[in-house]
Formats: C-alpha cells, structure tokens, sequence
C-alpha cells in the first residue's frame, strides 16, 4: 500500500495520519507520541479542538518527519483576522511553520471563503504553510476558489466513511487533482458493528476498523482515524498491511447511504 501521495502543490504527504479531534488536550501529547511511535507520520487537529498545545509537545517530543496539519475555525475567516489566527496556532503548537493549513468550513452565509483563501494563499507565500487546504468545501465552494483566485486548494478533507461515500465530490476531486482526505473515516465507530464489515474483517483475520481504513486507503484517499486508545491507534495503523479484493470493495461500496452524514452539512452551516 502506498504510504505517501504527491500533492497539486508536488510536496509529498503522508496518506495515513492521526485524527486529533475529541482529544483533550492534556492527553494530546501522549497519544500523539503513541502514534507517532507506532508509525504514523501525519497529526491532524485544528484550532477548534482546543489541543494545539498538547498536539505541538506530542509531535515535538517526537522529532522531525511528522505531518503536521491544522486548520483556521470560521470566526477566524476574513483578511484582516487569518494571519494572526495562524500565528496562533503556530504558537501553541510550538512550530515555525505547518505542513498543511485548511480552512476549516466554508460558512458560505458569511460569504468570507473566497478572501480567506486570498488570506491562506500568503500564508503560504510568507512561509507560515508550506501546503493549503480547504474542509468541508463542496464544488460550488471550490469552484468559485479557482474562478476568482486561480489556486486550486491541494486537499478538500470531508466527511466520508462507507455509509457516506460523496462518490461525485471524490470524482471532482479526481478531475481537479485535489487530494481527498476522509474525516470520520470510522463513521466515529459507529459503522464498526456493521455484519458487511464483520465478514470481510473476519475474512482477513483483522479489525473492522483496519478493513474500513484500508478501503479508504485503497482508494487512493488520505484518512485520519481518532482513537484515544493506545492499543486501537497501533492496530489502526495495521491496516497498511490489509489488501482488500474487488469483491470487498464492493461489498463496502454498496453501504453507501446518501443520508449517511454523522456532522454538520456544509451546505446549512453558517
Ligand atoms: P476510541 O477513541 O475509544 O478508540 P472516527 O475517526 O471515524 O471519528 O472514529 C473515532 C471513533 O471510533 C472513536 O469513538 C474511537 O473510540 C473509535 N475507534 C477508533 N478506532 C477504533 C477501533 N480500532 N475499534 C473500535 N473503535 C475504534
């Protein structure tokens, strides 16, 4: 299985990180040396999760070669107020720059997005981002990036587990050459009981959890588990070891529920 992907922007990141969100954190920088010791060479959190601190100690304590990922949270969007909101964040985590900053949801009543990513887009020209991203975009959010900005964002990281696929923003992301990142990849656990995935995981001699990351994996997509439990974050990593066949891939592909979603549509929230 492949460990990283070339980015639209030719950095090399990753596919397989560590979600952060739900962590508190003063138990952030423990989990993050488990997983980081355990393999995973990407962390994910975001302003939001209130953990930059414990994130930073985590990956520092760590050493060098980790992915570090955060993101921008929607009071934070307009010009005047991104770069001290980074800034921010690059002081919590401890760090000069991120490898990724993603805004974090569209807000499209405030209508800001299109600035903001202006804001990220000399963020990364000032060094403070060596990559940038968008979350929770849908096509017409990205569409109108490109239209009035030109730079296409190199991740879109959306909701997606089996049991909601998005298969038409996954084959946008294709045609733009936006990476696909999976959040919730585990449906938050609640797919893990589901008898489909029980076979198939039974079948390889793994964990629900490994077969449903490698279905992620194996589609070419970058996804971030969460788990707070030391021995679930080095099983979950296991899963580069899984190969699903055509007959697994379909099974899980067929859980897909157009009503599937578990958070908030990007389309509503405001
Ligand atoms: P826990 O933190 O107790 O391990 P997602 O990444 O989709 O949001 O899913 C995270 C949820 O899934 C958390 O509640 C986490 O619980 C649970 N989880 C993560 N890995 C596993 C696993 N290998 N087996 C069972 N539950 C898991």
């Amino acid at each position: 299985m492949t460990l990283n992907v070339t980015l639209n922007d030719g950095r090399e990141m990753p596919l397989l990180g560590f979600g952060t969100w739900q962590i508190p954190d003063e138990e952030a920088s423990g989990l993050v040396e488990t997983a980081i010791g355990a393999g995973y060479r990407l962390i994910d959190t975001a302003s939001i999760y209130r953990n930059e601190n414990g994130v930073g100690a985590g990956i520092r304590a760590a050493g060098e070669g980790v992915w570090l990922t955060t993101k921008l949270w929607n009071d934070d969007q307009g010009t005047d107020r991104v770069r001290a909101a980074a800034e921010r964040s690059l002081k919590r985590l401890g760090v000069e720059a991120v490898d990724l900053y993603l805004i974090h949801w569209p807000v499209s009543a405030r209508d800001l997005y299109v600035e903001t990513w202006q804001a990220l887009i000399a963020l990364g020209d000032a060094g403070l981002a060596r990559s940038i991203g968008v979350s929770n975009f849908n096509e017409e959010h990205l569409d109108r990036l490109e239209a009035e900005t030109g730079v296409i964002p190199a991740v879109n990281q959306i909701e997606l587990h089996p049991a909601f696929q998005q298969r038409a923003l996954c084959d946008y992301h294709a045609r733009k050459g936006i990476l696909t990142q999976s959040w919730s990849p585990l449906g938050q656990g609640s797919l893990l009981g589901d008898e489909r995935l029980g076979r198939i995981a039974a079948k390889h001699g793994r964990t629900p959890a490994q077969i449903v990351i490698a279905w992620h994996l194996d589609q070419g997509f970058s996804v971030i588990p969460k788990s707070g439990n030391p021995e679930r974050i080095r099983a979950n990593y296991e899963a580069l070891q899984v190969r699903l066949d055509d007959e697994d891939m379909a099974e899980i592909e067929a859980m897909d529920d157009p009503k599937g979603r578990i958070g908030p549509d990007p389309q509503v929230l405001s």
